[in-house]
């Protein structure tokens, strides 16, 4: 039985500074800080009710410690561990975390080296979506979703889709002209479906929870972690976060954006903390409640697509993002080159 994952639950950051990454989350953007030691922060934000989101973890280099889901039964930890198992990939079982009554959690790295956490039991705490005198900075309402680079994201498709569940919400296609014969038309699902079993994919959007993702794979150097998406009250919440970044001296921390994507329709606005991890604010997707709507299908040269407006991403954002951890050694993982070469023709 497929295991029923529920949704992204949190991340782990590794930063070689606790006070100066401080200084961005929790000062600048607003984070909630729901426990410290001498080693991690603890963040949350306004409509959590988990222990935590975004964990920051002390470490000499910087890089992604592992992403996390939550699974709807203690069974389905069990169901996870199996196909860990049968696909011959790295697991194990992680001791309890007592100070969050998180119970058994479940670390694989997946096909391509990306490390994750899988848990069920965890203790909830109150949250602050009334107490509108505590929301401050970028007012971030929630953690929405993961974005990875792989060398071979149909292979990333094959696992999350056919062993994890997950629904293709929307696609970007490496080959402009589809291979099967036909157009798109809501009318014509059937045309898309072929088409995301053909498609040379570039990169794909998965979800579990009713929105556009919980996970992204795009093509690049991999396994590397591109981006953590927090979902943001409103577009002006997002344009704050601008000004605020702005006037205490953070502008070389804004990346990418204001903007708004073609693909998941999302406003959205790129940031790299003080160590470039990169996280992405994010508000405005769709609902997707119906698993028979067939994924939304977009040529890679399509500008439109990257910004609904056309506007150019930085080079940065295409080549730039952070190396993920062994689960067992704790190493940062190698990479390999990603299976296609080049970038959208309407990058410089
Ligand atoms: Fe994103």
């Amino acid at each position: 039985m497929t295991p029923n994952i529920l949704r992204t639950a949190h991340a782990e950051f590794r930063v070689t500074d606790l006070e100066r990454a401080k200084t961005f989350y929790v000062d600048a953007l607003g984070f909630s800080i729901l426990h410290q030691d001498s080693e991690r922060l603890y963040l949350g934000n306004i409509e959590e009710r988990d222990p935590y989101s975004l964990v920051l973890r002390k470490s000499a280099q910087p890089g992604l410690g592992h992403l996390a889901f939550k699974v709807e039964r203690e069974s389905d930890l069990d169901g996870l561990a199996w196909i860990a198992g049968e696909d011959g990939l790295t697991h194990k079982w992680l001791e309890q975390d007592s100070k969050y009554k998180m119970g058994r959690t479940l670390a694989i790295q997946d096909p391509h080296g990306i490390p994750l956490h899988f848990y069920y039991e965890a203790e909830r705490r109150d949250w602050s979506l009334q107490k509108y005198s505590e929301h401050r900075g970028a007012r971030i309402q929630r953690i929405d979703h993961f974005n990875c680079q792989v060398h071979d994201v149909r292979r990333a498709y094959e696992w999350y889709t056919k062993r994890l569940g997950f629904h293709c919400s929307e696609y970007t296609a490496a080959n402009d002209v589809p291979k099967v014969p036909g157009e798109y038309s809501p009318a014509n699902p059937s045309f898309s479906w072929r088409c995301v079993e053909t498609d040379d994919l570039w990169a794909t959007w998965l979800h579990r929870k009713p929105n556009v993702h919980d996970i992204a794979m795009m093509n690049g150097i991999g396994p590397r972690l591109h981006h953590v998406g927090f979902w943001a009250y409103d577009r002006l919440s997002i344009l704050d976060a601008c000004d605020i970044l702005a006037s205490m001296g953070m502008v070389d921390r804004i990346e990418r954006g204001p903007g708004r994507h073609g693909l998941s329709n999302a406003f959205f606005l790129y940031l790299r903390d003080f160590d470039n991890n990169r996280i992405e604010i994010y508000t405005g997707d769709y609902l997707i409640t119906d698993w028979d709507v067939p994924p939304v299908r977009w040529s890679i040269n399509d500008k439109r697509r990257a910004t609904f407006w056309g506007h150019l991403p930085p080079k940065s954002w295409f080549d730039e993002a952070s190396l993920v951890e062994d689960i067992v050694t704790g190493d940062l993982m190698p990479t390999s080159e990603p299976k296609f070469f080049g970038r959208p023709s309407f990058v410089v």
